[in-house]
């Protein structure tokens, strides 16, 4: 590419002058075409993708294509597994598919095959893990550790959270997990430490501290506060049976009084929010499920992975899902998403995919440094359906076009089918999965409300217009294995809308400021708090609310 702005090209160009032939197709007719709704549906290992409530056409398809050509997605998937410094403004690789490479796979990084040491990271994870389950690693007073507090925050808790949710209620994770509970503390607010330790006993609790960096001023925080709740009950030696940590930065771990040899390394080359199968993951889960689970969690993300890295443009899930998110955030020009999946256990696949996806690709600038003139990024959100269909599906079916990923589960991890019931309750689930899709894509016309007998009055009210993207993805069951599956898919599928957009997918510089100016606040009221002096620091507006809050003093 001559230009280092992909806007500048040909193939965007072309699709840019495309957007009005779509604009005069509706997906009513286009949904009319078998032919083309079958080629829009593909199959992974039993993971079906339909696309064909996307607002697009075969040429639609072979333009983006073609814009994938343009901006070398299959050279920097490539690149991403020859593990080269794609993340250039952090001079680092983008490795996290060798967290989840089998023994004899090799992925290099600078020379050296990473998977060796990923290896030997899981079998002591495995190891440390069974020894806790079993009952033969006790804390200090010789009872067995049967419950998990994972202190972290943004990736060192998202990822884990969204497949513990997805887990607990499968039937063999949960017999697997049986009585030992598994709980996050994140956020800082004392509120989450008062509910993460409710009702737990020291003497029965591992604390896994979680962090990249253990810089986090959250996450040390956190971890001081219940390193102290360890202390106050059973002493200072306690820690080293009570604590242990997950980290690519062993020195600060052990500076914070964790003996090493109780700690699960990760690499620079795994960014926060792509670390759920690195350490950040496998030690919780495996201390929760068992490593026999995690290892079929790993298993459906490889199999993502290759699927990724070998198949053609034309055939690949995650890089069609990822031109499709392109051609709807930039071309078509809706600024979000919402994810919906028709399952209670994917509760935590949004605000995870959230992070993946707006942390990653909420940037402003090209991998250059230059401006990017087309809109990056999308607005992620969503809830489980159908809760969410009492919620903000109004404005999805008659306010705003917002593309919707529905998600479904063929075979449910629960049945329940009640005496007298037409249907069993997840078919009840499931029509409204398949319902809502059609609704969305079809709509319904002024003639076909005067043709019900609605008022005319009612009419506009109760008009659809229909043609509102869609895609789905239907899961044969939710296992460790198709979790790992739908993980990898939502990964890729960001890392390709990066690659076309030119933009650094795994840098985070815009979380900096805030953190930047809260250590100033911190100093401020610190200051004012000990000196009972107004603070001045700061305009206006911040100085009043600060002094507002400080009125209230420290208990
Ligand atoms: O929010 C910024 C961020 O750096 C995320 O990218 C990261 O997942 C999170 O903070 C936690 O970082 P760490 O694992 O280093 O504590």
């Amino acid at each position: 590419m001559a230009s280092s702005l992909i806007s500048d090209s040909a193939a965007w160009k072309a699709l840019e002058d495309h957007i009005p032939a779509i604009n005069q197709a509706h997906l009513r007719d286009l949904l009319a075409d078998e032919g083309r709704s079958a080629s829009l549906i593909k199959e992974l290992n039993g993971t079906v993708l339909d696309l064909s409530r996307q607002r697009v056409t075969k040429e639609t398809m072979d333009l983006l294509l073609n814009l994938a050509k343009e901006a070398n997605v299959k050279e920097k998937i490539t690149k991403m597994f020859a593990g080269e410094r794609i993340n250039k403004t952090e001079n680092r690789a983008v490795l996290h598919v060798a967290l989840r490479a089998p023994k004899d796979e090799v992925i290099t990084c600078d020379g050296q095959n990473t998977v060796p040491a990923v290896h030997e990271v899981l079998d002591k994870i495995k190891a440390f893990s069974e020894k806790v389950r079993t009952g033969e690693w006790v804390g200090a007073t010789g009872k067995p550790l049967t419950d998990v507090v994972c202190i972290g925050i943004g990736g060192s808790f998202l990822g884990p959270l969204f497949v513990h949710t997805a887990l607990q209620t499968e039937p063999k994770c949960a017999e697997a997990a049986g009585k030992r509970q598994l709980r996050f503390l994140s956020n800082v607010d004392p509120i989450d430490v008062a509910l993460a330790l409710d009702g737990l006993e020291p003497e029965t609790t591992l604390v896994v501290i979680v962090s990249k960096t253990f810089t986090t001023a959250e996450t040390m925080l956190n971890a001081k506060t219940v390193r102290s709740w360890i202390i106050a009950s059973l002493g200072k030696d306690a820690v080293a049976k009570h604590m242990v940590a997950v980290s690519t930065n062993l020195k600060l771990v052990s500076e914070f009084g964790i003996d090493t040899a109780n700690a699960f390394a990760f690499w620079d080359w795994v960014g926060g929010r792509f670390s759920v199968c690195s350490a950040v993951g496998v030690a919780p889960l495996a201390l929760q499920y068992g490593f026999e689970n995690v290892e079929k969690f790993l298993q459906g993300a490889w199999d993502v992975d290759k699927h990724f890295r070998d198949a053609s443009l034309e055939s690949n899930i995650p890089v069609l899902l990822g031109l499709i998110g392109v051609w709807n955030a930039t071309f078509l020009g809706y600024p979000s998403r919402a994810i919906l999946p028709y399952c209670q256990s994917l509760s935590k696949l949004a605000p995870h995919i959230q992070q993946v996806s707006m942390e990653s690709n909420g940037k402003g600038v090209t991998i250059e440094g230059v401006r990017t003139p087309y809109p990056t990024g999308q607005i992620d959100f969503g809830e489980p359906g159908t809760n969410g269909q009492h919620s903000f599906y109004q404005l999805i079916h008659q306010g705003r076009v917002i593309p919707c990923d529905f998600i479904g589960i063929i075979k449910s991890q629960h049945s329940v089918h009640l005496k007298g019931e037409m249907v069993s309750n997840h078919d009840e689930l499931m029509c409204n999965f398949f319902a809502q899709a059609d609704a969305l894509a079809y709509g319904k016309t002024k003639e076909q409300l005067l043709a019900e007998g609605v008022p005319e009055a009612l009419v506009s009210h109760k008009t659809f217009t229909g043609n509102r993207p869609s895609l789905s993805i239907l899961l044969p069951t939710l296992t460790p294995y198709t979790v790992g599956q739908l993980l990898a898919m939502y990964e890729h599928q960001v890392a390709v809308q990066g690659f076309v957009w030119g933009i650094n997918s795994f840098d985070q510089w815009g979380v900096e400021l805030g953190k930047v100016l809260a250590l100033k606040v911190r100093k401020e009221v610190s200051l004012a708090r000990n000196q009972g002096t107004k603070v001045t620091a700061f305009n206006y507006s911040t100085n009043f609310l600060l002094n507002q809050y400080l009125k209230e003093k420290e208990e």
